[in-house]
């Protein structure tokens, strides 16, 4: 994954570029480190740990270069260690580049490199590509990077600068993220929006395949021949506020808190005569729905409704088993990508697979201009706004209210459907009223080693989003679980030292799951119910109760995912854990 920026203008760089890092140190935060150009020379500085590591070392330090890299990694090819960490340079320390993604023959480029007796200081896979670029080198950046790039195979993106063409940077996208910031008398280049909207919101995303060159006086694209390529500058329309954590604590906690204003967002933007579908869902014999993550977790959801109110068959897939399955898929699927980022590879991937035989695809993203966005035959945009915080909530949400709308479009009683989907953001409000018992109920399961999650129907994949939320955010292990497949296995782990979080709203299966928390505490474990308000005979039968407004059984998972999502927060937050940059995971995954 890894996030990179890039600056070349009239102001230090420096600044700009630790600015944007910090923007982008959601992609990975193992080591971070700059170059810069001085004076005609090329400085680099790095460090292990997160951006303020480097940030503190730098502090005193008079640079004042105009044009400089930067780099936040997360470990693929190497460990994390000061010799791995980005930008790397060339053996004379001319060419330094910061790169995402992974460049899989490397090991052959590195051998060739060797025999010709370069040496390497590192064990990653970016180091290539300095050596080769400086081998190529004629006394134009570009067309050593030309020369270079068809060479390299993977998905990646990279920026270059050298100290002998001070003010030009030239980047390369290849299967991960890269997008210009255009500015008056100044350019960047970064792996997402967020890092450079605080300078420009003026944004040009490059497409798989483009080298682009940058000075502070202009931007040219080409393709990997050298052929000029003429884009669109986009205006985007966020504003940092909405980045900033706005007196929350956590920006989890913020974006939790957001979740009202994202459904309400993503139902008004779906429902604009803009983003009306271009098909009927009826029209397919099967409909695939494709991701990874929480992005999964709602595909889960997303399968009970679209069965539910189109009787279309529906299969929910991980992106990366998908892609190496032989799962047949021909022009009579649709294959639905839910991806936050849109730039997930195995779900990019995977969508493209299913283009290539023939599927229509449909992508359900919430970033505008994503790769999966670009690259699918539709898309419905979740208009949650940016999520910075490791742990997706408000786009699971979001992704929900989309899924919904999906379902129901086409539907007899869509009209109806669509007023009940509106009183979501009003309930979810409601839920999150209820946040302070959360918080004291949080306090007495800071020492479990282990937490089992069991729901029904509806209630099955928010049992997993609730256990993986715990997992990602609190390093406790927690296992989600259909409730009547407990006493196929699970049940075995059950004692008194074992919390069993129950979602268990009034539904068509409730009586049933009633049963499965007899079964719990049967065998002592600790039960937390998450129900109805009002429900007096889950709440007897419960340790803690944690309620939620009683709602339509199809809208509960908008509702019984917040209090599993506040757990998570308080849990880790009490613990003192890093909530929004929790350890080894990256917000947005761009390596296989
Ligand atoms: C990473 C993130 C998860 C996210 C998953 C899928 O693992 O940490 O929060 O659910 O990627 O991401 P996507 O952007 O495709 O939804």
């Amino acid at each position: 994954m890894c996030g990179i920026i890039g600056y070349t203008g009239k102001e230090a760089a420096l600044p700009l570029i630790l600015g944007g890092l910090e923007r982008l140190e959601y992609r990975g935060y193992d080591s971070a480190g700059v170059a810069l150009i001085e004076n005609g020379s090329l400085v680099v500085e790095k460090r292990v740990g997160k951006i303020r590591e480097l940030v503190k070392n730098l502090w005193g330090k008079p640079y004042r270069g105009r044009t400089g890299i930067g780099h936040t990694r997360w470990a693929t090819h190497g460990e994390p260690s000061l010799e791995n960490a980005h930008p790397h340079t060339d053996e004379r320390g001319e060419f330094a580049v910061v790169h995402n993604g992974i460049v899989e023959n490397y090991l052959e480029l590195r051998r060739e490199l060797e025999d010709r007796g370069v040496s390497f200081r590192s064990d990653t896979d970016t180091e290539v590509i300095a050596h080769l670029i400086a081998g190529a080198y004629e006394g134009d950046l570009l067309s050593a990077v030309l020369a270079v790039v068809n060479r390299l195979r993977g998905a990646f993106a990279f920026a270059v600068v050298t100290s002998k063409e001070p003010g030009r940077i030239v980047g390369v996208k290849q299967g991960s993220p890269l997008v210009v910031g255009v500015g008056e008398g100044e350019n960047f280049l970064a792996s997402d929006i967020p890092a450079i909207l605080p300078y420009t919101r003026r944004v040009i995303t490059l497409s798989d395949g483009e080298v682009v060159d940058v000075t502070p006086e202009g931007v040219n694209i080409y393709d990997f021949n050298g052929n000029p390529v003429t884009k669109e500058v986009v205006l985007v329309p966020w504003d940092i506020i909405s980045a900033e954590k706005a007196g929350f604590k956590h920006f989890m906690l913020k974006e939790i808190y957001e979740q009202p204003k994202a459904i309400g967002d993503t139902i008004r933007g779906l429902v604009s005569a803009g983003e009306a579908l271009p098909f009927d869902l009826r029209e397919f014999r099967r409909i695939l729905l494709i991701a990874c993550g929480t992005s999964y977790h709602a595909g889960l959801v997303g399968k009970f409704w679209i069965e539910k109110f189109t009787g279309v068959p529906t299969e929910v897939l991980y992106a990366s088993e998908f892609r190496y399955a032989d799962t047949p898929v021909n022009e009579d699927d649709l294959v639905v990508g839910i991806s936050q980022s849109g730039e997930t590879i195995d779900t990019k991937f995977a969508v493209n697979f299913a283009r290539e035989k023939g599927a229509r695809t449909l992508a359900v993203v919430n970033v505008v201009g994503s790769s999966i966005d670009r690259e699918s035959d539709y898309t419905l945009y979740t208009h949650a706004g940016p999520e910075i915080g490791v742990a997706a909530t408000k786009t699971f949400t979001a992704q929900l209210a989309a899924l919904y709308y999906l379902s129901i479009s086409g539907h007899p009683q869509s009209e109806t459907l669509l007023s009940e989907l509106m009183k979501v953001p009003a309930l979810v409000e409601e839920a999150l009223e209820r946040a302070e018992e959360i918080e004291r109920v949080s306090q007495d399961y800071l020492r479990c080693r282990n937490f089992l999650y069991l729901g029904r129907y509806l209630s099955y994949p928010i049992a997993l989003e609730g256990a993986l939320k715990l997992k990602e955010i609190s390093y406790i292990h927690a296992e989600g679980y259909p409730a009547g497949e407990m006493k196929h296995g699970p049940i075995a782990l059950i004692d008194e030292s074992m919390p069993v979080v129950v979602v268990a709203p009034q539904d068509r299966v409730y009586e049933k799951t009633l049963s499965n928390v007899e079964e719990v505490r049967t065998r002592k474990g600790r039960v937390i119910g998450v129900g109805f308000e009002g429900d007096d005979r889950l709440a007897k039968m419960c340790r803690e109760f944690l309620e939620i407004p009683p709602a339509p059984e199809d809208l509960t998972p908008f509702l019984t995912v917040v209090p599993l999502q506040l757990l998570a927060y308080y849990i880790a937050s009490k613990l003192g854990l890093d909530v929004d940059q929790p350890r080894n995971l990256a917000k947005t995954v761009t390596v296989e």
